[in-house]
């Protein structure tokens, strides 16, 4: 059958994505996301005027600054608000035990995506607390850059936020108007909780900073081979408090990683008692 694609886009070609994207982001791509892979950069080769698959990699190859575009294309951001509602109706729960007196709240969302997710714990925290200005310090990172920016605006579609209640959207949103009509945006004193950072959780260094209170790392390990999920968690939960909790994601389970977080609700893991730093 003749290929009636736009661009040429060979097996090796899709051999050298699959490879590129899983050395920088961990990201694994399975042999039934090649169309998806396609549809992706076929975008970003007709931005750049390029003729083919090839062509685009060895301009990737060639210029650095592609690469945070390359990342950009092939994550997947599906996120939405108060996703798997029963981590925010759990988290309420637990601000009493977890808050302190010298220090706020601090909570890491560390694949934020669009916002919403950080944008879900900060009003879980201002209801909570019962306030505004609660002590909450939350930390909103994410490998794309694209994602944040929408992020940090805080302007989404107004039926993004239809199944929220009258009060919430009325606490926590400004409805758009004139050419905004149709959005959203979350007020100012929400946003203010949130400090907004690109970060790969494959890199040396992250933005997080412990004692942490809460991480929500949800729908991302997914996407990482059992070992790279390892060497994160290994890393990433040591910067969790005594007592802390590790939400992930519904089809995410880390059983074989049993002797760092102990499974204590639906997909909500803390730090095992017997770490070494308890
Ligand atoms: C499916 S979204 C999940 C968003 C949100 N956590 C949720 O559950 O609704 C996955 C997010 O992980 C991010 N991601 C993928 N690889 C990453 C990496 N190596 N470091 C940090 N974030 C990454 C993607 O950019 C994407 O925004």
């Amino acid at each position: 059958m003749a290929d009636s694609r736009e661009f040429g886009f060979q097996s090796s070609d899709f051999e050298k994505v699959r490879d590129l994207i899983h050395q920088r982001a961990g990201i694994r791509l399975s042999d039934s996301k090649k169309q998806l892979v396609y549809s992706r950069l076929a975008r970003r080769i007709r931005a750049l005027g390029l003729k083919d698959f090839t062509t685009y990699l060895a301009y990737l190859a060639d210029v650095e600054s592609e690469m945070e575009e390359f990342i950009n294309a092939l994550t997947t951001n599906l996120t939405s608000f108060f996703r798997e509602n029963h981590h925010f109706d759990y988290l309420a729960t637990q601000v009493t035990t977890l808050k302190s007196r010298d220090r706020p709240l601090n909570v890491w969302c560390a694949a934020a995506s669009t916002g919403e997710e950080a944008y879900s714990i900060a009003i879980t925290l201002a209801m909570a607390f019962g306030s505004d200005r609660p002590p909450v310090s939350i930390l909103a990172s994410d490998i794309d850059s694209q994602v944040l920016r929408t992020a940090q605006r805080g302007v989404y579609q107004a039926e993004r936020v239809a199944s929220l209640s009258h009060e919430t959207r009325k606490q926590f949103f400004l409805r758009g108007r004139g050419t905004n009509t149709g959005t959203v945006k979350v007020k100012p004193f929400l946003r203010q909780m949130i400090t907004f950072r690109q970060a790969n959780l494959l890199d040396a260094t992250w933005p997080a900073e412990p004692p942490l209170d809460v991480i929500f790392c949800r729908n991302v390990m997914i996407y990482f081979d059992k070992t790279t999920q390892r060497q994160i968690l290994t890393r990433m939960v040591p910067l969790l408090r005594d007592g802390g909790l590790y939400f992930a994601g519904h089809s995410e389970s880390f059983v074989h990683a049993s002797d760092l977080v102990e499974l204590i609700g639906h997909s909500v893991y803390r730090p095992c008692a017997t770490r070494e730093n308890a």
